[in-house]
């Protein structure tokens, strides 16, 4: 039986504690006191983390409902978020798309990305968004509203040829970008996987490509905005001839098929928007694009793999998959760095945010396959027992220890629309700005992040 086996019974604490044996039993281990202090750390706020949301659960059984927050109408504004079709992503991109974004899920699966753009898109808008009027007390019916304007684009973040070819597509377009949420997410392979490309699967996906598509979205959407400035202001006829936003975004084929798309009366034309105020920040200056890297708590332990960026000497895989977190964190940090030295990049905002532990696809996997792992250590007499503590989590502790993906989308809306001035450069655990691990802030660490990724992906960062 493992020396963990008398570890408390839940997987999320089971986890870091696996993470902390493998650690200590293999050679050249980090400091012992970092190491402790870092799993500790997650482990407690997990812990916390996990009775806030059993009072959010009941508050939102028994209290009254509470006013949808960040209402503020996004017309005109393009949103692009990675791994739209499930979890988290696809709550939150609905809840941009109900505020009147036109949103753009960047998914690999085709068949999945489509019946997500559709569910989408027969989502009743928030009152007052995507040119529904504000609630009145008016006799007369209302209309029924417009579908929402979202729609799919293929992407898979395993291959960096994807992501080019998403990028190309995206400047051949000529469209705007005014969010981009880097969502999609792998956690925990058993056992160490690589990509197409020869890298750490949770390294790549996770972070990876999202830090080259936002960088060369980034550097396109740059060089759009300058022509816009350079040329004279388009006649209404001809801006009413741009690219509409529900049109392809690149060469035939490359987007999926048109029913995935639905672009109500109030999508947005391509040049709409780029005078219009920030997300909700009345008298802030001007809201360019927004990046939205998404974190999770769990990136403190990711300084324990920093060592071994490709987990070829130890692949544990809560410690790799901590890594690709830590270096989302620290890649948002860096990115709003250069932006506020770059005159020309006025009103960026970079952003890291944990979502909160949430019962998806991807936590559910992970912790079935940690507690199943953990089970089958013990002894043949007391296996059932601990087989039946984790079915018990899985089944009955996780959904009320977990948040749902809409609770987690109210989170995200923090870091896509919250205050400029609040959240620029910031890590929001839960919708709060918080203090990362000290790797996630040291500026040393993200400039040998950034030459890596420039290593390794071949592209010059958009802002060197
Ligand atoms: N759930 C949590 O408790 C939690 C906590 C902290 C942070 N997070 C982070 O939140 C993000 C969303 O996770 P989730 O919990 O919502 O998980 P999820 O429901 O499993 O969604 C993951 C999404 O990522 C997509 N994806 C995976 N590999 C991809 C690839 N190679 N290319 C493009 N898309 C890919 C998936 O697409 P397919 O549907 O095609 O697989 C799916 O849309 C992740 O970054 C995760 O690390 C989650």
């Amino acid at each position: 039986m493992d020396a963990l086996a008398v570890a408390p019974l839940l997987p999320p604490v089971v986890a870091p504690l696996k993470a902390a044996s493998s650690i200590l039993h293999s050679p050249g281990s980090p400091p012992l006191l970092g190491c402790v202090a870092r799993l500790a750390h997650i482990v407690w706020d997990g812990t916390v983390e996990s009775f806030g949301t059993i009072a959010d659960h009941l508050r939102e059984r028994l209290g009254p409902r509470g006013a949808e927050p960040f209402a503020t109408p996004l017309d005109g504004k393009v949103c692009i978020v990675t791994g739209g079709n499930a979890g988290i992503g696809f709550a939150t991109a609905r809840a941009l798309a109900r505020r009147g974004a036109h949103v753009v899920l960047a998914c690999r699966d085709r068949e999945r990305a489509q019946a997500a753009a559709e569910a989408i898109a027969r989502t009743p808008p928030l009152p007052g968004c995507c040119g529904t009027p504000s609630p009145s007390p008016s006799p007369s019916p209302p209309a029924p509203p417009p579908p929402l304007s979202v729609e799919a684009l293929p992407l898979d973040l395993g291959r960096m040829a994807s992501v080019r070819a998403f990028a190309a597509d995206w400047r051949r377009g000529g469209r705007r970008l005014d969010l981009i949420v880097c969502n999609a997410g792998v956690m925990g392979p058993p056992r160490r996987l690589e990509t197409a490309d020869g890298l750490e699967v949770q390294f790549q996906v996770n972070f990876l490509s999202h830090w080259l598509l936002a960088n060369q979205l980034l550097q396109i959407e740059h060089e759009r905005r300058q022509r816009a400035k350079a040329a004279p202001p388009p006649s209404a006829a001809a801006a009413s001839k741009q690219l509409p936003l529900g049109a392809t975004a690149g060469g035939a084929g490359s987007a999926l098929p048109l029913s995935a798309r639905a672009g109500g009366p109030h999508s947005p034309s391509p040049s709409a928007g780029l005078e219009a105020e920030g997300p909700g920040q009345e008298g802030e200056e001007e809201e360019a694009v927004r990046v939205v890297m998404v974190s999770s708590l769990t990136h403190r332990a990711g300084a324990l793999q920093w060592g071994d960026k490709q987990s070829k000497n130890r692949y544990e895989p809560f410690l790799s998959y901590g890594l690709s977190k830590l270096a989302n964190t620290l890649t948002a940090r860096e990115l709003q760095r250069r932006f506020d030295r770059s005159p020309q990049h006025r009103g960026y905002t970079a952003v890291a945010v944990h979502p909160g532990l949430v019962s998806t696809a991807l936590a559910n996997g992970f912790f079935t396959g940690v507690g199943t792992g953990w089970a089958a250590d013990w002894r043949a007499p007391l296996r059932p027992l601990a087989e039946s503590a984790t079915e018990c989590f899985g089944r009955l502790l996780g959904p009320l220890l977990m948040r749902t993906p809409d609770q987690s989308a109210t989170i995200m809306l923090a870091a896509c629309l919250g205050p400029r001035g609040a959240v620029a450069g910031r890590y929001l655990a839960l919708g709060t700005p918080t203090r990362p691990d000290e790797y996630a802030e040291d500026e040393g660490r993200a400039r040998e992040l950034w030459a890596y990724a420039q290593e390794l992906t071949g592209c010059p960062p958009a802002l060197d």
